[in-house]
């Protein structure tokens, strides 16, 4: 076999965000001054803290009647919103945070690592406006990255309520130039196909399930190969960078590592890793896997 290298992925520049614990199906994390307990599907091994441990430090917890959908308890004083601020050497802005009915709290903080490496490749583009397209969007942790990295991006998710928090996240930061889309990325995609448009940067983060705002069917392993086909004819054929990340059980590494191969451009390099956070705890927790390319960058 051939050298074939998956490296680990973390973020390492977090102050407000901390993944305490995690085990028994469950996560302890910090997000700035609040501490909760949420699902987690992947943590199938035992927790390392204490149950009293847990229920000591936790402001709330969530408590599912389905993967999806269920209730927060709120055992300490949670405000309806609050904020957190991320700050490294190249990226320094603020997210604005509240307990969903969806277990989330509108960001990912795993997902700094990927918004390093987007920072890094903007600021390496030469000689034009850096632009970036951010697909599957969400409340806009990528797009308010690549922005803050000085990147004209133009965010898409189908879900007007997580564009507008995205909206309010860039207004948060005093952040112009983001185009923002409710649109299904899949049609959005083919339009600027037609309309001849490209991009230095483009940025997935779809989920296994999802729906366009007309009710689109979006299903990773159904759609991937043809989204990434898709989006080679949107980057820059000179420079251009690329983000896949994936979060769904069962996704192995080589999936995203062949779907690069046979899509990405010949020269680009390419690397694949899972994206992990390790807790205070010590025990190391898997969140997905990206796929990262670039060329000439
Ligand atoms: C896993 S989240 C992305 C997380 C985000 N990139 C981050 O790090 O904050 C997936 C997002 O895809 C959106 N989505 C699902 N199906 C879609 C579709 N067909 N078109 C556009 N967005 C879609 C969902 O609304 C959700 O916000």
């Amino acid at each position: 076999m051939k050298n074939l290298s998956i490296e680990l992925c973390t973020p390492e520049f977090w102050n407000d965000y901390e993944l305490l614990d995690c085990g028994n199906f469950e996560k302890l994390e910090r997000f700035g001054s609040f501490i909760f307990r949420r699902p987690e599907p992947q943590a199938v091994w035992d927790k390392a803290w204490t149950e009293q441990e847990w229920q000591k430090q936790a402001h709330a917890r969530f408590e599912g009647d389905s993967p999806t959908t269920g209730k927060w308890i709120k055992y300490k004083p949670v405000p309806d919103r609050w904020e957190i601020r991320y700050h490294s050497k190249l990226l320094d802005f603020k997210m604005r945070l509240a307990t969903t009915a969806f277990k989330h709290v509108g960001l990912f903080p795993e997902q700094a690592t990927n918004w390093e490496f987007i920072a890094d490749s903007i600021k390496k583009i030469k000689g034009e406006e850096p632009k970036v397209l951010n697909l599957f969007a969400y409340t806009g942790g990528a797009s308010i990255a690549a922005r803050n990295a000085g990147a004209f991006t133009t965010h898409v998710d189908s879900i007007k309520q997580v564009v507008t928090w995205a909206n309010e996240n860039a207004e948060l930061n005093n952040f112009d130039k983001i185009r923002w889309m409710v649109e299904d990325a899949v049609k959005f995609v083919k339009r600027e196909i037609r309309r001849g448009n490209t991009y230095h940067g483009i940025i997935l983060d779809p989920p296994a399930y999802g729906h366009g705002p007309k009710g689109e069917k979006w299903k990773l392993e159904d759609h991937i190969l043809e989204m990434m086909k898709d989006v080679t004819q949107l980057l820059d054929p000179k420079q251009h960078f690329l983000v896949l990340n994936t979060y769904s059980l069962g996704f192995s590494s080589l999936i995203v590592k062949n779907l690069l191969d046979q899509t990405m451009h010949k020269d680009a390099k390419k690397m694949i890793g899972e994206v992990v956070l390790q807790a205070k705890s010590g025990v190391i927790l898997p969140l997905g896997v990206v796929g990262r390319v670039s060329k000439n960058l």
